[in-house]
């Protein structure tokens, strides 16, 4: 991975946290998932009244890639509030793990200036695999 596509990832990220629905947390996130074809999907948290129904950014960008026809995937940026590092959930971390394996590239954000760059292996280790 490139710097560029690294500036490339958080800001398409930091565009989706702008559609964030999240009006019980206020914990606003946005995702973006870059496919081995160089193709970018974004995804936003989508909360909900009954609580439970709540989707995560990064949930919601691996569902619009999947029913895209995208399954291999290179990197993976999310973006919590500015000053954090934000780091997917559990949940999220195990859906990844479904379509990738433990090289991916996860970017923590932040900004496109502020983030902590890791993989799932780190964050995820001895997962499960059927
Ligand atoms: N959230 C995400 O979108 N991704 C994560 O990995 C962490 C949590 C969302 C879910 C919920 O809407 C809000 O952040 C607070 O948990």
């Amino acid at each position: 991975m490139t710097d560029f596509d690294r500036k490339a990832l958080l800001r398409a990220a930091m565009k989706a946290r702008e559609f964030s629905y999240a009006p019980f947390s206020k914990f606003y996130v946005g995702a973006a998932l870059l496919s081995t074809d160089d193709k970018i999907y974004t995804g936003c948290n989508i909360e909900n009244s009954a609580y439970s129904p709540t989707l995560c950014a990064e949930r919601c960008a691996v569902a619009k890639a999947v029913s895209e026809g995208a399954r291999h995937f290179v990197a993976i940026a999310v973006v919590g509030p500015e000053d954090s590092e934000t780091t997917p959930c559990g949940v999220c971390r195990q859906v990844l793990y479904e379509f990738c394996d433990e090289s991916l590239v996860v970017l923590c954000g932040g900004t496109e200036s502020h983030y902590m760059e890791t993989t799932l292996g780190e964050l995820l280790p001895k997962a499960f695999r059927l």
